[in-house]
């Protein structure tokens, strides 16, 4: 595509690419325990089996799932999938992602979509977009009488809502946060800048979520590690409640419950059984409709604002919440705390 132009081919180069995140692969070595926590204590819903893959989604997700657990030798990304805003945008950002060098190819799809178009970061952060998906139908017992809910609210742990987004570490920042706006068409946000000028963290998204990704630097200068999913839990006696869970059945609780400065979401961090990092994330984020929006920058050189972006109450994040990260497909790592550097 001729970046000066407004067409690619039939296509106003404007429209946007990506509509939202549809799903997150996350690697575990231990898939029953891990499956038993997103069932169990966060009330997500088992869709099916494939292999060594489980499939959960939760009670307001509309498609086939939005978790893909597999198992693994260690924790980590399998793949992040965007679905694109329509099957023209699929085919555009999959010529774009090609020709920028970051495409690795057609793959046939799966359980619950169509084929999509593998592609990664620029420090190799596994992810895919696609358009077709099947949506979750509930079977007769589990049908909710309210009509825009595709399925009762379950009656098991403290069930979380949606999906709502991942969160990247990388070496750069700024090489991430440029593919992302560059290639996928995401908007900035918010952004931290800290000593010396240093883009320290991104915070992006298509829709008006405050965000969809966000990328923070990594303190090991490891690069393409993943720090977390989050779902979405509703309202705050929910983060509550989660926590009382997770005290009473041994998860462990890094950070939490707070709230943010950046996006304004209250939040815990736990791990998951098999080792990846995963928040709950809801309340009090904020929505941006403004299409002439200008990123809020945070001045984190500035110990105030720092203090202020990261959390304003709640206590403080631990260290790990900056040094621990789980690797893509090809990374070893040896447990929270761990410094896997490449
Ligand atoms: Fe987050």
């Amino acid at each position: 595509m001729d970046p000066t132009s407004d067409r690619d081919g039939d296509r106003d180069a404007r429209a946007p690419l990506l509509a939202q995140l549809a799903h997150v692969e996350l690697l575990t070595p231990r898939l029953e325990e891990s499956t038993w926590f997103f069932r169990d204590v966060l009330g997500l819903e088992e869709t099916g089996r494939d292999g060594a893959s489980v499939y959960l989604r939760a009670y307001e997700d509309f498609y086939h799932h939005t978790l893909q657990l597999t198992a693994a030798e260690h924790p980590g990304l399998g793949r992040v999938a965007w679905r694109a805003a329509s099957s023209d945008a699929l085919e555009a950002v999959a010529r774009r992602l090609g020709a920028a060098g970051f495409g690795r190819g057609w793959h046939d799809g799966g359980p619950g979509h169509g084929p999509a178009y593998r592609f990664v970061t620029p420090e190799e952060h596994p992810m895919e977009v696609l358009w077709e998906v099947a949506y979750y139908e509930a079977p007769p017992e589990k049908r909710s009488l309210l009509r825009n809910r595709p399925q009762r609210r379950p009656l098991r742990g403290v069930p979380v809502r949606r999906l709502d987004h991942v969160n990247l570490l990388a070496r750069s920042v700024r090489e991430v946060r440029e593919f992302l706006v560059g290639c996928l068409g995401f908007r900035l946000r918010e952004q931290k800048i800290g000593q010396g000028g240093t883009e320290v963290g991104a915070w992006l998204s298509m829709s008006p979520l405050v965000h969809e990704v966000a990328v923070m630097r990594d303190a090991t200068g490891a690069a393409g590690r993943f720090h977390h999913l989050a779902y979405w839990y509703g309202c705050p006696q929910h983060l509550i409640d989660a926590a009382d869970v997770c005290a009473d059945y041994g998860i462990r609780i890094e950070a939490g419950p707070g709230k943010h400065g950046t996006t304004q979401g209250m939040f815990m961090y736990v791990f998951e059984p098999g080792g990846n990092r995963v928040e709950l994330f809801g309340d009090t984020g904020y929505l941006i409709f403004d299409p002439t929006w200008k990123t809020v920058v945070w001045d984190v050189a500035n110990e105030a604002d720092l203090e202020r972006s990261s959390i304003w109450f709640g206590g403080r994040l631990p260290e790990t919440f900056y040094t621990y990260g789980t690797p893509s497909r090809r990374e070893p790592v040896t447990g929270p705390g761990s410094r896997t550097v490449r």
